[in-house]
């Protein structure tokens, strides 16, 4: 648990809001945990449903009531049923990796909230630099998913981060102030509470190369400082956010450690078992923050 400052505006935003993770019940109103929250984000990946449903099966067998956290897995469209009945009650969330903005109707091969609510899930990814650079989704574009996602009571994952480019010119934090700031555009303090935010700096997606452990946690506090400023404090406080690029088993328990890295979100990895079992049941404060 990461304990942080609770005030009274954030014991009242949040008791009002749907919460689909829930955070740790409180016993206290002066202080509120962050529980840290682990997603694999499966991409286009596995091959097919059995592999998919037996990738699930073995995460699930490794989420115990020791998991230092909450575990979802984003897995593709034509997977999500069999995902939810192959985590089954195991207390693994299934979501979807994006959803589309319109209710119903003429959108071929679009996939609707209502849809992946159809089938168990409740929690979907939106703004992964994958849809944002490969599918050219605006900002714009990903503000209205988070705004529909919230507005149906589905958690949301909002995926920022800079591209190489901007790492060498210095502008990771502008660039995730603006992320923060238009792809949050509308949200209510109280929907806040069904927000996670994944920071994921491009260069590191896929490659092999983790941003360094102390680099990600300053990445983390600049943006809990911007989410401070659109909702205060109280509320910042209480946002996940998590670190997304390369995560490893060898590099899980340093990045942590970090006291605002509250998370991870997981692409090649989460894909052997093995791996995001040991992912996910990462070593607490083993390594000093
Ligand atoms: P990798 O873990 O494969 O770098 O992918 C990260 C990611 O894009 C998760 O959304």
């Amino acid at each position: 648990m990461k304990f942080v400052a609770f005030s009274a505006l954030a014991l009242a935003t949040s008791v009002s809001a749907f919460s689909p993770t829930a955070f740790a019940p409180r016993t206290s109103t002066s202080l509120s945990a962050r529980k840290p929250f682990i997603a694999g984000n499966w991409k286009m990946n596995p091959g097919t449903k059995d592999e998919a449903v037996a990738l699930g099966k073995e995460i699930a067998g490794a989420f115990s009531s020791s998991t230092p956290c909450e575990v979802a897995l984003f897995a593709p469209y034509p997977f999500l049923d069999a995902t939810v009945d192959a985590v089954g009650s195991s207390g693994v969330k299934v979501g979807a990796e994006m959803a589309f903005t319109e209710g119903k109707g003429a959108y071929t091969a679009e996939v609707s909230v209502s849809m992946i609510k159809s089938v168990g899930c409740n929690w979907a990814l939106a703004g992964h630099s994958e849809r944002r650079t490969l599918f050219g989704e605006s900002d714009e574009d990903i503000n209205k998913q988070v705004l529909n996602l919230l507005n149906n009571d589905v958690g949301c994952i909002l995926c920022i981060g800079e591209t190489q480019a901007e790492y060498e010119q210095g502008l990771v934090g502008p660039i995730c102030t603006t992320q923060l700031k238009k792809n949050l555009l509308g949200v209510t303090p109280e929907q806040m509470a069904n927000v996670v935010i994944a920071y994921e700096p491009v260069w590191a997606i896929g490659t092999g190369l983790t941003c360094p452990a102390s680099e990600a946690q300053d990445v983390h506090a600049t943006c809990r400082s911007v989410l401070a400023d659109m909702y205060g404090q109280a509320v910042s406080d209480t946002v996940r956010i998590q670190y997304g690029g390369s995560v490893t088993p060898e590099t899980v328990d340093e990045l942590m450690a970090k006291p605002d890295i509250d998370g991870a979100l997981v692409g090649g990895a989460s894909l052997v078992a093995e791996k995001f079992s040991r992912i996910i049941n990462f070593e607490e404060a083993k390594v000093s923050a």
